[in-house]
């Protein structure tokens, strides 16, 4: 199969790629945090394509998009109260709210969970696709299972060419990071996943701070988000995480780019060193990749998923990485590195 990109902006292209929903397909779609893998919710044939093409494990299960908090009765058996506070300060958007599921969602879609995660985005070439398919869209991000998820139409090309008829390119996705995943399907509002919504606004809108789920205090055989199970992102080399003030970790960085393995103790021979690090931080080494400055924590969520494949297209050896500070997206950007790296150091 040919993968053809085609112009979101286009009412045609969104008829196309409805018309492959409506048939059981899958399409790569826009969204403001990253490209989502879409097939149509409500079938767990299309659904299960959706694993197959990324090779992902069937017991992590999928969001489902909607194109209005009406629409969320569809697939979930109550409305909590929290679902209305929430969906009418960060809808749409970056935010996807895990509820008890109606009889409609198959199994596919929760891996055979009673609760089912939902979203409404804002990229209005996905809600207007999910209007003209006339059913929710499930999708998870539209790369290969452990590659960086795709921001650019581009990235969902290279991840899935030959395995999906169309790419939608609705340009650079806004937030550049996968949404805040908030359980409510209890009594508090538990963050499963740090996200393109922080937790300092989930606090200000709920007027209570959100607990935030720890994967490292979970019984892994079921823990209560399964995705985070899975080691995410993880670019080619081992990346090594440098934990630290950015002059401190910039030291750090710059002393050993040139220098190879000097004080990893890793390798007998020599190793090639590239490194992601703030613009303000940064050297002029082509072994650099610059994702904002270290203050611009927005900057540096749109850029980081390029920025590690850019990476990965080094063909370095060992990655060092610096770390913003966990304030507001910061909180999110920090996850994401910590998790694609293979170790960590302090300095
Ligand atoms: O921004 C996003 O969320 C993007 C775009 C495409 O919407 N999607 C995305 O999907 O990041 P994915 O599949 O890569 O991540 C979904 C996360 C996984 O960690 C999964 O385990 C969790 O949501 N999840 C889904 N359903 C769940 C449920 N019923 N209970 C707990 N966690 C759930
Ligand atoms: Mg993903």
């Amino acid at each position: 199969m040919e993968t053809k990109i085609l112009n979101a902006s286009l009412d045609e292209n969104i008829i196309i790629c409805a018309d492959v929903i409506m048939s059981g397909g899958l399409v790569g779609v826009p969204t403001e945090t990253v490209y989502g893998l879409g097939a149509n919710a409500l079938s767990g044939d299309a659904v299960a394509k959706i694993f197959a093409t990324k090779g992902r494990h069937t017991d992590n299960p999928l969001i489902v998009h909607v194109a209005s908090p009406a629409d969320v009765q569809i697939v979930v058996r109550e409305i909590p109260d929290m679902f209305r506070i929430l969906s009418n300060a960060f809808w749409p958007g970056p935010l996807t709210l895990i509820m008890k599921k109606s009889d409609v969602v198959p199994d596919e879609v929760t891996a055979g969970l009673d609760t089912v995660a939902v979203r409404m985005p804002e990229h209005p070439a996905m809600l207007s696709l999910i209007k003209k398919s006339g059913v929710p869209i499930a999708a998870p991000s539209a790369n290969l299972s452990g590659k960086p998820s795709p921001t650019k139409a581009k990235h969902v090309f290279d991840d899935l060419f030959g395995k999906i008829p169309y790419v939608l390119d609705g340009g650079n996705c806004r937030v550049g990071v996968e949404s805040t995943v908030v359980d409510i399907s209890g009594d508090t509002a538990q963050i499963l996943r740090p996200g393109g919504v922080t937790y300092e606004e989930l606090e200000k809108v709920l007027g209570v701070a959100p607990t935030i789920y720890n994967t490292a205090l979970a019984d892994s055989d079921a823990p209560r988000s399964p995705g985070m199970k899975y080691r995410h992102y993880s670019p080619k080399a081992p990346l090594t995480a440098i934990l630290g003030s950015p002059k401190m970790s910039s030291d750090f960085i710059l002393t050993h780019i040139d220098d190879c393995c000097n004080g990893f103790k890793c390798c007998g021979g020599v190793h090639k060193v590239a490194a992601l690090m703030f613009d303000d931080f940064a050297s002029a080494n082509p072994a650099v990749v610059t994702f904002g400055e270290s203050s611009d924590h927005n900057d540096q969520a749109s850029r980081l998923f390029d920025a590690l494949r850019q990476l990965d297209s080094l063909d370095a050896d060992i990655i060092l990485a610096q770390v913003p500070d966990e304030k507001g997206l910061g909180y999110a950007v920090a996850n994401r590195i910590l998790k694609a790296a293979a170790s960590v150091q302090h300095v």
